[in-house]
Parts: structure tokens; sequence; C-alpha cells
């Protein structure tokens, strides 16, 4: 096999791993190669997620399309998590991948694609103690959305999820790091910097300064005009981070914060170390210091040994928070988890049946949400094309989709009237400056 030319990145899972995958295409580009479509690139970069099985198979069925009509195949490497948790196993089950590198070893590509264009098999899984980030180039490239990863790893353990074992420990990038890529990135045209961490909210800088306070210096680099962070961890939602939703502009009313079940007893044997009332108490803070907060949450349905009862307690917690949207899972069982040696796994039927239930009590929540804002006037960031001519889609500060008819850009913030409201997005018009 040669050295290829050309390169595609394909990204399955969290916004983490989005990221990660964007900062690879830097990275090859970097290196002189040329991003291509998926069929036609020498090199296939598949960015995996091993959160729940059916996102883990996705990568076999996805290496066996990659074959050419010709009989030929680009040179494959398999990344991100499943590449972390599976190592050495993926090139036994699929002989065709070349590269097999985990989320904290990718700044090592181009050796690896150096070594598998000899015809060797190139893995690395190392969880290195210096971290990647500074072997990978500037950022160059953004949408007027853009990302930035400023927490990895996670110590908690809930003992349903991998990402422990896939991300390891948690560790905080360095203050100065992060804010150079932000002003790279609002040099490159974002308008808005999503802070990224399995639990962002655990940030520190080691030396006192917590996530509000790097945001704080976020809101003021010129041409940032709004800062969000996600995954948050219900234990730390700090005070200083909750004061920073009522004193800084910049920081978007729109809070996602994962509370998996509503039952007591269910969050104790996922080792949650929260309760269905702390968690509850720490919306009630969030929403006194900043009350037009639009919340999120992540559910699990059918834990190992979850009652109808104790189902019932997460329905509850749905109808009081008043979730603007949430994400809910089947529980999927994941190798080497603690939970997945658990008695009592729940039968597929009745998980389909409760994630249908839940599912129509979040729906219902988030038209709730989106009609209570209709007729509301606001800002928003207009982020890609709408279907019809003349139509763009962006986001408002409550991070609802808004179909708008303009003459705008993208990138531009435009004042919208919210006039119409789906379960998914909302409709605007745009409020013209009265002429002068
Ligand atoms: N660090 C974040 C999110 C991690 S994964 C947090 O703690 O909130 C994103 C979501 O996937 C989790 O919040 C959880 O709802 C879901 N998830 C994780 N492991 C799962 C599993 N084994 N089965 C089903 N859903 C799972
Ligand atoms: Fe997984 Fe729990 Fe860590 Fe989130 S806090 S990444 S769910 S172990
Ligand atoms: Fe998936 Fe890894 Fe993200 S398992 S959810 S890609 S941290």
């Amino acid at each position: 096999m040669t050295n290829p030319k050309t390169f595609h990145v394909k990204s399955f899972g969290c916004q983490m791993n989005v990221y990660d995958g964007e900062r690879m295409a830097e990275l090859l580009a970097a290196q002189g190669m040329e991003a291509a479509e998926g069929g036609e690139a020498d090199l296939v970069v598949l960015n995996t997620c091993h959160i729940r099985e059916r996102a883990a198979e996705k990568v076999y069925s996805d290496i066996g399309r990659l074959g050419r009509e010709d009989g030929t195949r680009p040179m494959i490497a398999v990344a991100g998590c499943v590449a972390q948790a599976e190592g050495a196993e993926i090139p036994r089950r699929a002989k065709t991948v070349d590269i097999v590198v985990g989320p904290q070893a990718y700044h090592r590509l181009p050796e690896l694609v150096t070594l598998a264009a000899t015809g060797a098999k190139a893995i690395d899984t190392d969880m290195p103690t210096l971290s990647k980030f500074g072997a990978l180039p500037a950022r160059r490239r953004t949408g007027a959305s853009a990302f930035l990863t400023v927490q990895e790893g996670c110590d908690k353990f809930c003992t349903y999820c991998v990402v422990p074992y896939t991300r390891g420990a948690e560790v905080s990038r360095g203050w100065d790091a992060i804010v150079e890529e932000a002003r790279a990135l609002v040099d490159a045209g974002a308008r808005e910097i999503t802070l990224l961490g399995q639990n962002v909210n655990a940030w520190d800088d080691g030396e006192g300064r917590a996530l509000h306070d790097l945001i704080a210096a976020l809101d003021r680099l010129p041409g940032l005009e709004r800062i969000r962070y996600t995954t948050s961890h219900p234990n730390d939602m700090r005070e200083g981070l909750i004061r920073a939703h009522a004193e800084v502009e910049a920081l978007m009313p729109y809070l996602h914060l994962p509370v998996q079940s509503g039952s007591d007893r269910v969050l104790k044997a996922m080792n949650r170390s929260h309760s269905r009332e702390s968690y509850l108490r720490v919306i009630e803070r969030v929403r006194a210091a900043r009350p037009d907060i639009a919340l999120s949450g992540d559910f699990i349905v059918g834990f190992p040994g979850e009652t109808d009862a104790e189902f019932e307690e997460t329905l509850e917690i749905v109808r009081a928070v008043n979730y603007a949207q949430a994400y809910s899972f089947k529980y999927s069982p994941r190798p080497g988890t603690p939970a997945a040696a658990m008695d009592k796994q729940v039968p597929a039927q009745v998980m389909d049946e409760r994630l249908q239930r839940l599912q129509a009590a979040i729906w219902a929540g988030a038209q709730a949400f989106n009609q209570s804002t209709v007729g509301r006037s606001t800002r928003v960031l207009l982020e890609r094309k709408g279907r019809k001519p003349g139509q763009l889609i962006g986001k408002s500060p409550w991070l609802q989709s808004v179909h708008v008819e303009t003459q705008a850009a993208i990138g531009d913030v435009i004042d919208v009237d919210i006039i119409s409201a789906g379960p998914n997005s909302v409709g605007g018009a745009e409020r013209l400056r009265a002429a002068a």
C-alpha cells in the first residue's frame, strides 16, 4: 500500500468525538494531504463510539462497505472509543483494518499512516502522560459554532458506562492553551464556542480557577458572541458557575444536566452519587439565577433491576423539571462494566415500551417549551442553509433550531421574532431595523 494523498474522516459519536475528528482532519491536512469524499479517499478514518452496542457495531458494517468496485480499497484507520476498547482485536476481526488509534493517541496518526504504508498493522492505544494537544496543529477552519475540548476523561465510574475506560482519567487542559485555541477559532470565523468535557464543569486549572473563571475570560474575547458548555455532572455544578448564568451575557441560557433516572434506588445502583432531591435542588438554584434557562438531560431506561414503579419516577422527574429537550436511551450492557454483570437485566420488550412512554413525555415537554417561546423576540446565530430558498437555520439562545428567511449571511447574529413552534424547531421572522 502506498502513502495516501487524500483522506476522509467520519465521526460517529458525541461532540467530543466530532471535535477529535476535526482535529484529525486538520492534522492530516497539515501533512499535505487533501480532504476527499468517503468512497474516493486513499485513507478513511472511522472515528468510532463505544457508548452503546449499536454504536459500537456500526463500525464493522462500515468497514465491510469500504471496498471499491475495482477490487481495491482505501487504507482504513479505526479511531475513537471502539479503537481504545478493542485495540488489536479489531484487525483480527476485520482484516482490512490497517490502523487502530485511540482517543488519546491520535496526534501520532501521521506516523501510523507511514507504518501502515509498509504493510504493517499500526496500533496505538496508549494513554500518554503528555497530552496530544501540544502535538496538534493550530486551529484554522471552523463553522460559526465551534467545539473546544477543555476537559477529558472521567473518574465517576457510573456502573453502566464505558467512558472512564475509553477516555481515561479526568484531565483538565491548561488555561493558556484553551484561550489560545479559542482565539484561533474566533480568528477563523467562530462566533460561538461550546466548551467540551465529559464532566466539563469539573474543569479547573489546579491553581484555584474553575470553569466560570474560564468562561469570564472568554467573555472578554473580541468577536466571540456566545459561550456554551457540555456535559455537566450534577455534583460539579458549583455556585460560581450558577452565578455566571446570571452575570455573563455571552453565556447562553441552556444547561445539559443528565440525571439518568428519577429513582434513588436506581441512581445508587448506577453509582451516580447524586439523588433525585439533590438533582432537583441544583435545577432550582440554576433557575433562580437564570429564570429563562432551557434545561436538557439524558435518561436511561431499563437499567438492570428497574421496576415499573421506578420507571414511573423517571417519568415524574421529566414532568417536574420541564425539560426544553432531552435524550433517552435503552440501557445497553457494555463489556467490562459492573452493570453488565448485574442480575435482573430488563427484557427488550419492556425497555421498548418504557422508551416510547419516556420519549412521548419528552416530546410533549419540548413542544410546550417551544410553544412558550412563540411571541418572543430574540437573537439567532445563523449556522447553515435551510431547505427552502432564502431560508437559513440558526440557533436561539435556548439552542432551538430557528428557521428564518433572511438576506443575512451564515455567521451573522440577527434579531428574530419567534412565530411558530414544533417539537424539534421553531419558525422565526427577521426583525428588520427601521430604515433611517
Ligand atoms: N459524561 C456525560 C455523558 C456520557 S455518555 C455524563 O455523564 O452525563 C452520554 C449518555 O449516554 C449518558 O448520559 C447516558 O445517558 C448514555 N449512556 C451511557 N452509557 C450507556 C449505556 N451503557 N446504555 C445506554 N445509555 C448509556
Ligand atoms: Fe459515563 Fe458517568 Fe462519567 Fe458520564 S459521569 S462519562 S455517564 S461514567
Ligand atoms: Fe462515544 Fe467515546 Fe463519546 S464512547 S459518547 S465517542 S466519549
